[in-house]
Formats: structure tokens, C-alpha cells, sequence
């Protein structure tokens, strides 16, 4: 069983600014509800129920969420609008919700890195909420717990990108096992495109095993400084221990605004309203 969803929300969001000068990213809303909620739902589908967030300055908006409004919880009391944060209270009454901070941004790996504290020694779900990921049934993370009950090592969500599209991405290269499941012979983090391995990205769904920590702790700073996740995920990878998974589902990457325009179109069609 993998019980904890631990949650990177350490970045400064800049491709959203002016909105993210006070207000964490993951805050933004897909229609009602702030990205970060897409991302708790879909761990606790998959089962887990500890959430855990590294943060940074400027992100108390976080916490805040995750926890009763008393104020505003007896100020709607039995009126309809209690409707409106059903979902939210249910989740939080089901869930433990813990917080570290990342001293400085150091890259995705060195947040995954300050992390341990809160995961200790077992395999977790990493979600990067800035990816929403919607799927008609299962969710991504939970068909992805699945294949790590099969394979027990760290698993990686991939899916194929447009070559302009590459050089954003960690890209992989591997042997296909099944029509969906590659085992990972090689990752590169961000590549020009004509020197990308192949077309199949790394999306924001990881489950990772524990030695990532340890592999993280010796890892030096890789492309732009920063301690990149790609070059530790690498060194599991030799060791034949990484399985890359082509997930059913669409993936909007709301990190930046086409795709949060995207999200937001698609979710007021298909969701908000088909729901009202
Ligand atoms: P991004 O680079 O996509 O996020 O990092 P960002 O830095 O917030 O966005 P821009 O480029 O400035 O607009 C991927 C994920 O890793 C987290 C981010 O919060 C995001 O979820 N991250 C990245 C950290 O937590 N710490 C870091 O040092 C770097």
C-alpha cells in the first residue's frame, strides 16, 4: 500500500505573474476549484491518505485550504451553500496533511529531496499539480499504483509529445515490455529536439522508491544549476529499477497559460457543466 502523496509547491510560478506574486500557483482555479484540490482527489483515489507538501515563502494559502474555515463554515450552516464545500470538508476529514519548507529553489529534486522528512522510508506518489491530469475512470496515479504492486520500483507517467514541444521535457528511452509499459534505459532532462532519445515525456506523476532520497543526497547540480529528479530517476533507471507508463487519460499542463486556458475550457464543458 502507498499511503503518502508528497507534493513539490515550492516554485515561484513566474510564467503566471502578476496572479502568483502573493498567490501560490497551485491555487489558481480550473473553473472552482484550485489545482492543488485536483491533485489531493486524484492521490486519495489511488488510495493514499497522508499529503504531503513542500512549500516555500508565500504559500500559506495551502494550509489555509486544507483545513475548516470555521467563520465562514458557520456563517453558510444550513443554508445551500454549504453544497459548495462538501467535496472540500470530505476530503479534509480524510486525509493528514503535513508541510516542510525547500530553503531555497533548488530544483524539483532537491523539493523531493526536502521532502524525506515528511515520507520517511517507503515508497510515495509524487504529484506535480501544476499537471492536471482528468481520466474518464481511474485516475493516472491510481492505474500507476497498480503497475508498482506488478513491478515494485519507482514509475514514471510519459506521454508522447510534438517535437517542438520536446526540449520543455525529461525524455525517455526504453525497452517496451507491453503496448503501454517501457522499462527505462535512459532519461535526459530537457533535450534540443534532435538530440532527444525519443518522443515520450516525463508528465508530473511519479511513484518513487526511497533510495531516490540516498541518489538525490549525491546528486550535484545538473541543467540550469539545479538538482534535477531526471539525473536521479537516471541512476534507478541503470539499475534496471524505473518503468514508464503511457497513462489513459488527458493531461493539461497548467503551468502555463494556453494549457490553463485549455483546462479551464475543458472542465467548464465536460465537468461544470455536465454537472449543473
Ligand atoms: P516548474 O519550473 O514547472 O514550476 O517546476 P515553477 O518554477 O513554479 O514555474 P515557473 O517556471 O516559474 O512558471 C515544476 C514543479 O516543481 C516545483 C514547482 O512548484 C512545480 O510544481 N519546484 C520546482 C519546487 O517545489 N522547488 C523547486 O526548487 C523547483
Amino acid at each position: 500500500m502507498i499511503s503518502k502523496c508528497l507534493y513539490p509547491v515550492a516554485g515561484y510560478g513566474t510564467r503566471f505573474l502578476p496572479a502568483t506574486k502573493s498567490m501560490p500557483k497551485e491555487m489558481l482555479p480550473i473553473v472552482n476549484k484550485p489545482l492543488i484540490q485536483y491533485g489531493v482527489e486524484e492521490a486519495v483515489s489511488a488510495g493514499m491518505t497522508n499529503m504531503a507538501f513542500v512549500t516555500g515563502r508565500g504559500k500559506r494559502a495551502i494550509p489555509d485550504h486544507f483545513d475548516f474555515s470555521y467563520e465562514l463554515e458557520t456563517e453558510i450552516s444550513g443554508s445551500g451553500k454549504e453544497a459548495y464545500l462538501k467535496e472540500t470538508r470530505e476530503l479534509i476529514e480524510k486525509c493528514t496533511f503535513s508541510y516542510t519548507r525547500q530553503r531555497q529553489m533548488k530544483g524539483l529534486g532537491d523539493a523531493i529531496l526536502t521532502g524525506e522528512t515528511l515520507v520517511g522510508n517507503q515508497p510515495f506518489g509524487v504529484i506535480l499539480a501544476d499537471d492536471l491530469c482528468l481520466t474518464d475512470g481511474e485516475s493516472v496515479m491510481s492505474q500507476m499504483v497498480k503497475l508498482f504492486e506488478e513491478f515494485q520500483c519507482s514509475i514514471v507517467a510519459i506521454q508522447e509529445v510534438p517535437t517542438e514541444e520536446i526540449h520543455k521535457y525529461g525524455v525517455i528511452k526504453g525497452e517496451r515490455i507491453r503496448d503501454d509499459v517501457y522499462r527505462v534505459e535512459t532519461m535526459v532532462e530537457k533535450p534540443k529536439a534532435e538530440d532527444a532519445p525519443s518522443n515520450l515525456a516525463v508528465i508530473g506523476r511519479y511513484i518513487l522508491t526511497p533510495d531516490i532520497f540516498d541518489i538525490l543526497r549525491n546528486t550535484p547540480p545538473g541543467k540550469g544549476g539545479e538538482i534535477q529528479l531526471t539525473d536521479a530517476i537516471m541512476t534507478q533507471a541503470q539499475q534496471g529499477k524505473v518503468i514508464a507508463y503511457k497513462f489513459k487519460g488527458k493531461r493539461f499542463d497548467c503551468g502555463h497559460v494556453d494549457g490553463f486556458i485549455e483546462a479551464t475550457n475543458y472542465v467548464y464543458q465536460n465537468i461544470y457543466k455536465a454537472n449543473s
